[in-house]
């Protein structure tokens, strides 16, 4: 892999982030912990990392967000996708076991225009079972005419340890080999 400068990006969304903890403290999710995890991986190998925490422009019941998945709108601002060489899109398996209809927005949302060099995508998904959103990502990217080089989910009842962050570092490892 020659790049003159290594850059990825990765974008997620924390459905987690609305709900208050019982003593209003915030803590680190897990959909965050995995995040975390792989900007640190990705700064071992020397990359640019920019996060970006996908945030809608109205805090929608979850039940909303499915009705209305094509009128979600977001705060941020879009990112010129083609100045990384990866994006990663990370979602949290919600509702019936599906991908959130917030990073469904941002997929339709994707529109490369004429520019040939699309960086490398690559998703996953935080959750406590695993079900259809990983195919529900795969099926609207195709629609952009992207292929994910590698997909993983990461599942689990508890918080994420540092166990389950091995899996992070496991998935890492195998889409690395890829670039
Ligand atoms: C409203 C809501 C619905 C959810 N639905 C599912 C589901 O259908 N299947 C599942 O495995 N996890 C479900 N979850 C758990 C989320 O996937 C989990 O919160 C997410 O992976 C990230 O973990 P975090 O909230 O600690 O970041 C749901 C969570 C919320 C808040």
């Amino acid at each position: 892999m020659v790049y003159s400068l290594n850059k990825a990006l990765i974008l997620y969304y924390n459905e987690t982030s609305f709900t208050k903890s019982k003593n209003n403290q915030k803590k680190e999710s897990n959909e965050e912990k995995v995040v975390f995890e792989l900007k640190r991986l990705f700064e071992e190998k020397k990359f640019l990392v920019d996060t970006i925490n996908l945030i809608p422009t109205k805090k929608l019941h979850l039940k909303d967000q499915f009705k209305k998945e094509k009128e979600i709108n977001l705060l941020n601002k879009l990112p010129e996708l083609n100045n990384y060489n990866l994006v990663l899109i990370g979602t949290p398996i919600v509702g019936a076991m599906t991908s959130s209809p917030v990073i469904n927005s941002f997929i339709r949302k994707i529109n490369f225009g004429a520019k040939k060099n699309k960086p490398l995508f690559i998703i996953y998904s935080t959750g406590i079972i695993h079900g259809f959103e990983l195919k529900k990502l795969t099926s609207l990217l195709s629609m952009k005419g992207i292929k994910p080089i590698d997909s993983e989910c990461f599942c689990s009842m508890f918080d994420f340890d540092s166990k389950k962050l091995v899996e992070v570092k496991s998935f890492f490892d195998r889409f690395f080999e890829k670039i």
